[in-house]
């Protein structure tokens, strides 16, 4: 069994959960990359040390299972899990079928539920920790995002109670809820209207990037937040602490 310890971080292609790798790297973790973009995951990972990349699709049950169970043939060891592979669809309410809407919740919160259903006998183990990937869209409603929205407000209540029961073995649960950043995700679903719309609405004025989120996430795995467990950290420029005023401050 290795002795660094071992995170597993879905979604790890791209964007935050690539962002994430290359903190816990630098860390000096082990980390278990897994995406369903065999190709791109693959390039990335062959770029790093101390990787092990694993196609798969979280919204499977299998695929669930079988992220464990590889991930502990090749490093001996989970400490930590972090759901963020995730699918965005803006749309109208009305236009949402239950296709759309299942297609949303079988990533973002099926997905998060059945890895974290197979990581918790080896998190248990060591008193490691989950970290989920909530959304600015779960605290707050907004439009066109029945489907998006309801998820990561799922994922935010699902790590609460994930934290009551799991406290009792050690094991640390909580999520992060990123404002906006502009990775491949983002790019598909803001227009320009909402871009504005976030600048105005957010106080520091700007999008994140994807370093700021993977901080967060890094920091709720490791031991510095080991007293910290059933939180939701929003790392967004300020945006879910405020209400009306700021357009017309800046106007
Ligand atoms: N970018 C933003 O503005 C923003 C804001 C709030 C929350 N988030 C959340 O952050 C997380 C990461 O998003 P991102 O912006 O980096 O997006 P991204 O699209 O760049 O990366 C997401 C990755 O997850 C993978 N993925 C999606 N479904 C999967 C599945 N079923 N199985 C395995 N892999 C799957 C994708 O292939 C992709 O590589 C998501 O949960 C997203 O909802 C993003």
């Amino acid at each position: 069994m290795t002795e660094k310890k071992v995170v597993i971080v879905t979604g790890a292609a791209r964007g935050i959960g690539r962002a994430a790798t290359d903190l816990f790297l630098a860390d000096g973790w082990n980390v278990v990359m897994i995406d369903r973009l065999g190709e791109l995951l693959e390039a990335e990972a062959s770029k790093l040390q101390n990787t092990f990349a694993l196609k798969a699709d979280v919204s499977n049950p299998q695929d669930a299972n079988r992220i464990m169970t590889e991930a502990v043939r090749e490093f001996g060891r989970v400490d930590c899990l972090v759901n963020n592979a995730g699918v965005a669809d803006f749309g109208l309410l009305e236009e949402h079928d239950f296709a759309r809407w299942r297609r949303v919740m079988e990533t973002n919160l099926d997905g998060v539920f059945l890895c974290s259903q197979a990581a918790i006998p080896y998190l248990k183990e060591g008193r490691g920790s989950i970290v989920n990937i909530g959304s600015i869209s779960g605290l707050r409603a907004s439009t066109l995002r029945v489907a998006y929205g309801t998820s990561k407000a799922a994922v935010i209540h699902l790590t609460k109670q994930q934290a009551a029961e799991l406290g009792e073995y050690g094991v640390r649960v909580n999520c992060v809820s990123p404002g906006p950043v502009a990775t491949e995700m983002s790019k598909q679903v803001h227009s320009q209207d909402i871009i504005d719309a976030y600048h105005d609405a957010i106080p520091l004025n700007r999008y994140g990037t994807e370093r700021e989120i993977a901080e967060a996430i890094v920091f709720l795995a490791s031991d510095k937040a080991s007293y910290i467990t059933g939180q939701v950290i929003a790392v967004d420029g300020g945006f879910d602490a405020t209400g009306v005023g700021l357009p017309a401050l800046r106007s």
